[in-house]
């Protein structure tokens, strides 16, 4: 088939070539027999047995006389999900008197998770049956999980390849927080989040629930927080506890956050009595760090937060309640006359003191109403209870401090989706890094880590494209030992994970894809346009806001938002030039040579033909730069690869030309960046050393 048929086929159907160069890659070389190991995240210890079981219309379950309500739901979901990824019908009975399938739990009795939960589980299968083993049932959920992603084709078949599985998690506290105040996220994309987290084994959703732009839960007790606050957009109580009741079944903790002294914009606006300087409050449109803050030396505060927390308290059960506690400036501390004369007669010396004496007393409330506080490093002094559990957004060295102090904590500060980082750069980061001077029993005081997705730059439609699939390598850090750091081995099953997560109704990539129709008006011009976005990502949340001052109000239907962070085509590029230039195999060789020459003369095709499209289609000259560039980038390949094949060195001006142009298309441009560059720079390389 010469190049141009391919690529019509491809385009015919829809398919990218990104997609395209995935498929090829995962391809295996022989029939295998053996487990094909696509874990995600890797289990504890794994041995491959000989055999498997296959998935049949008479794979049957039983729960040894178990009856919980949560155990038999994720279990029908289970079922549920054999029968949607292998086509086969499978009964839902559960208590089957020869089953495939046995569960058996310890403890049946549990109805949420808590910290302490214990959550490892055993899974033995062989080419009879399959026994799945845990002390509490939050531990046979995690290993529901665990067979649907065994699942394999053998032989035309699908099967359980035999294996010996014993799991537990290196740390209790693997969370996800969503803010949900920047941008409202309405409940589908909660639940929806939900669902992922359960099939990745994260286990706490911390619930950013307040801040400047946003006030987003019904207060019962204090309705004009809501009514003021909210733009209407919020959570019911009701719809609250359907939510928690909904993660509790799915082994997921639910933490909400209330940010307070400071990022209370939109509590002053219908309460403008708690704030430190009485003037109108509007909910702030813009983003950064406003002077609104609580006012600590008020008994009226205090009595305030008592009911307040009482109200929270008793929704969220959950016994730890997450009070933020940063970015708090002190501005309007030092402009209130009585705040200052406060801050004088207690001998304070600075804000930070009388942030000190305001946490300590919301502390207090929180252990009469029965909670554990956490809270983001700003809280941590030496003052600070043993008990306060501290989250670190601004460097991993306060969380040494913390336990150095008996505090516990948990590391954020890497894993800040709004980086934009590529999941490799994310995952080597390690709670516990290398260097760690913490003693063994300090570092128990490491509950785990917490990826964060603020909300600034984000909207429903492409919250998930920022979220997923890179969460769930950083699940992996989380569940797995420290010694599970193979990057290559994580992209190979988190490309896999990513069709799984997809599956369940995941849009980080349907999202995007509805996206680039809307942009470019037809299938067959998104199709067009998706060969370009799949070579960008977007620029990190700091340069996107030097480059576009975004806001609560910016449009964000526009190009850069359809764009991924750490597409797929940047592995998979790297791994068919790494192919290309070093495979031992001739054939081998020969295919990934082919195989870049068509995705080369795609990019050459598609400035072309989207210049063609854009006067009908405006919103596409906001890639105007990236297109004319990705051509010449596309040329830049097809002349590397012939420099290459024919042994012909390219002179100096070429090599120069082509380095300027690789160091041009390197800058920030368009609000997007190029993911492609480093192996187009070895071709050029090689290219020069002939
Ligand atoms: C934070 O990022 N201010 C917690």
């Amino acid at each position: 088939m010469n190049h141009a048929s391919t690529l019509e086929l491809l385009r015919a159907r829809g398919i990218s070539l990104g997609t395209l160069c995935l498929l090829v890659s995962l391809m295996p070389t022989a029939q295998s027999q053996t487990l094909q190991n696509t874990l995600l995240p890797a289990p504890l210890n794994i041995i491959a047995g000989n055999g498997s079981i296959a998935i049949t219309k008479d794979f049957t379950v039983s729960l040894s006389g178990a009856h919980n309500p949560i155990l038999e739901a994720a279990t029908r979901r289970t079922l549920e999900s054999l029968e949607r990824n292998t086509g086969i019908p499978i009964g839902k009975d559960l208590q089957s008197p020869s089953p495939t399938l046995t569960i058996q739990v310890q403890d049946s009795t549990g109805t949420r998770p808590t910290l302490e939960t214990d959550e490892d589980y055993s899974l033995s299968a062989t080419s009879s049956k399959i026994v799945l083993r845990a002390q509490t049932i939050f531990g046979a959920l995690h290993g529901l999980e665990t067979i649907q992603q065994l699942v394999q084709a053998e032989d035309g078949h699908y099967v359980i390849p035999a294996v010996e599985i014993n799991d537990s998690p290196r740390f209790p506290w693997r969370g996800f927080m969503l803010d949900v105040s920047r941008h409202f996220m309405p409940l589908p994309v909660v639940y929806r989040t939900l669902d992922a987290m359960a099939a990745v084994k994260l286990n706490v959703f911390h619930w950013h629930l307040t801040d400047d732009q946003g006030f987003r839960i019904e207060s019962r007790r204090f309705p004009l927080l809501t009514a003021k606050g909210s733009d209407g957009l919020f959570y019911t109580q009701d719809q609250v506890r359907d939510v928690i009741a909904y993660a509790s079944a799915h082994g997921i903790r639910v933490v909400p956050e209330f940010d307070i002294p400071g990022h209370v914009t939109s509590w002053l606006v219908g309460m403008p009595e708690l704030g430190s300087v009485q003037r109108p409050y509007e909910i702030s449109r813009t983003f950064g760090i406003w002077d609104g803050a609580l006012d600590p030396t008020r008994d009226s505060t205090y009595k305030f937060l008592d009911a307040f927390i009482g109200e929270i308290s008793s929704l969220f059960p959950d016994e730890y309640l997450h009070l933020g506690g940063d970015e708090s400036n002190g501005a309007d501390w030092k402009a209130n006359p009585s705040i200052v004369a406060f801050m004088h007669a207690h001998n304070m010396k600075s804000t930070d003191d009388l942030q000190n004496y305001f946490s300590t007393r919301v502390l207090a409330l929180v252990h009469q109403h029965h909670k554990q506080m956490v809270g983001w490093d700003e809280i941590l002094t030496p003052g600070t209870p043993k008990d306060a559990v501290i989250q670190s957004w601004r460097g991993v060295e306060s969380l040494a401090v913390a336990a150095n102090r008996g505090n516990r904590g948990i590391l954020s500060a890497p894993y800040y989706l709004d980086g934009m980082k590529t999941a490799e750069q994310m995952y080597l980061d390690d709670p516990i890094p290398d260097n760690s001077t913490l003693t063994s029993d300090q570092q128990k005081l490491i509950l785990g880590g917490e990826v964060c997705m603020w909300a600034e730059q984000i909207t429903a439609q492409t919250v998930d494209s920022r979220v997923w699939p890179r969460t769930a390598a950083l699940a992996e850090r989380f569940w797995s030992t420290r010694q599970t750091r193979d990057v290559s081995d994580m992209y190979r099953r988190l490309e896999i994970e990513s069709i799984r997560l997809d599956g369940l109704g995941l849009t980080h990539i349907s999202g995007p894809e509805s996206g680039l129709r809307q942009l470019a008006g037809s299938e067959a011009a998104a199709s067009q346009l998706a060969l370009l976005i799949s070579t960008l990502s977007p620029v990190s949340f700091h340069e996107r806001y030097e480059q576009q001052k975004t806001s609560q109000l910016t449009p964000m239907g526009n190009a850069v938002d359809y764009t991924r962070p750490d597409p797929p085509l940047r592995e998979d590029l790297r791994l068919l030039v790494d192919r290309y230039l070093h495979s031992s195999a001739p054939a081998d060789r020969a295919a990934a040579h082919q195989q870049l020459q068509i995705l080369f003369q795609s990019w050459i095709a598609s400035g072309p033909a989207l210049d063609a499209l854009a006067p009908e289609h405006p919103k596409l000259n906001q890639l105007t730069l990236r297109r004319t560039q990705l051509t010449q980038l596309g040329q830049l390949g097809i002349q590397s690869l012939a420099s290459i094949e024919s042994h012909t060195p390219p002179t100096t001006t070429w090599i120069e030309a082509q380095n300027t142009l690789l160091k041009t298309a390197a800058d920030h441009s368009e609000l997007t960046d190029f993911v492609i560059l480093l192996p187009l720079q070895q071709l050029v390389d090689t290219a020069g050393k002939h």
